[in-house]
């Protein structure tokens, strides 16, 4: 384990989120070995990593899509290992998933209403509407348009939108800008960045690693399954093994 891995151990006093020794199969294959992190209240934390080293399986497990092996997930203090997905995010626990997970028949307004189904949306959801209406003006514009018809941008402002409107705590990010075009990926990013100025709590999974480690408090590098480094965003930026294997310098 580096320096820099005990340094962000050390500086995370009782985080939001926490994962231990956390072991993901699917089937004989392992995806995940042994990932132990932190997210502290209002954080970025990025995670990089190559194709295939475990990023998706990492936030799928976190988030009860996919079941642990073995290990432990506390949320606000709760473990949460074992539990449904839909249990997971009604404690707040939100993620953004993978290429736009929108409803494509469905009108923008019903995508919107069905992320505000969990318990705890259900009484603050006319006024999350109005929030994520503001946030994002061309939803509103297009309230009645089949979510199938938006442009890829425009999706995935749908996709963050309906995650906003089930009140989550922390959000899981799984590459949101991944297919779209770069001043649409500029704005993807921003938005996390408005989210992160309100105090939402963010865990980044961004493809885009340079524009990633800018943006996060703090990151750790995710290789074959296992934590092989972390650090502070803008450390890991300046970092030799970083730049030679993510960022191509
Ligand atoms: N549903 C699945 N069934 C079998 N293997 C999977 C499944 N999903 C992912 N994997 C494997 O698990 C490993 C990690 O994949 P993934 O978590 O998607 O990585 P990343 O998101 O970092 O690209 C890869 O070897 C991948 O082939
Ligand atoms: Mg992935």
């Amino acid at each position: 384990m580096t320096s820099t891995h005990a340094a962000a151990k050390a500086s995370a006093a009782s985080p939001l989120l926490s994962v231990r020794d956390l072991a993901v199969f699917y089937g004989d294959a392992q995806a995940l070995d042994g990932v132990s992190l932190d997210v502290n209240e209002g954080e970025i934390v990025a995670i990089i990593g190559a194709n295939g080293a475990g990023k998706t399986s990492l936030i799928r497990s976190i988030g009860g899509v996919v079941p642990a092996r073995s290990g432990s997930v506390r949320f606000d203090g709760r473990e949460i290992a074992g539990l449904p997905s839909h249990v997971v995010c009604d404690l707040g626990l939100g993620q953004v998933a993978e290429g736009r997970q929108v409803f494509p028949n469905m009108s923008v307004l019903e995508n919107l209403e069905i992320g505000a189904m969990l318990p705890r949306a259900r009484a603050g959801a006319a006024k999350t509407l109005e929030a994520v209406f503001a946030m994002f003006p061309r939803l509103r514009e297009r309230v009645a348009q089949p979510a199938g018809t938006l442009s890829g941008g425009e999706q995935q402002m749908l996709a963050i939108g309906r995650c906003l409107m089930g009140a989550p705590r922390l959000i899981m990010f799984d590459e949101p800008s991944m297919g779209l075009a770069p001043a649409v990926v500029l704005e993807v990013l921003n938005v996390i960045r408005q989210l992160h100025g309100r105090g939402m709590t963010v865990m980044l999974v961004e493809q885009n690693v340079a524009a990633s480690l800018r943006l996060a408090d703090r990151a750790y590098v995710l290789e074959n399954g296992s934590i092989v480094l972390s650090g502070k965003g803008s450390e890991l930026l300046g970092d030799e093994r970083i730049k030679q294997a993510y960022l191509g310098l």
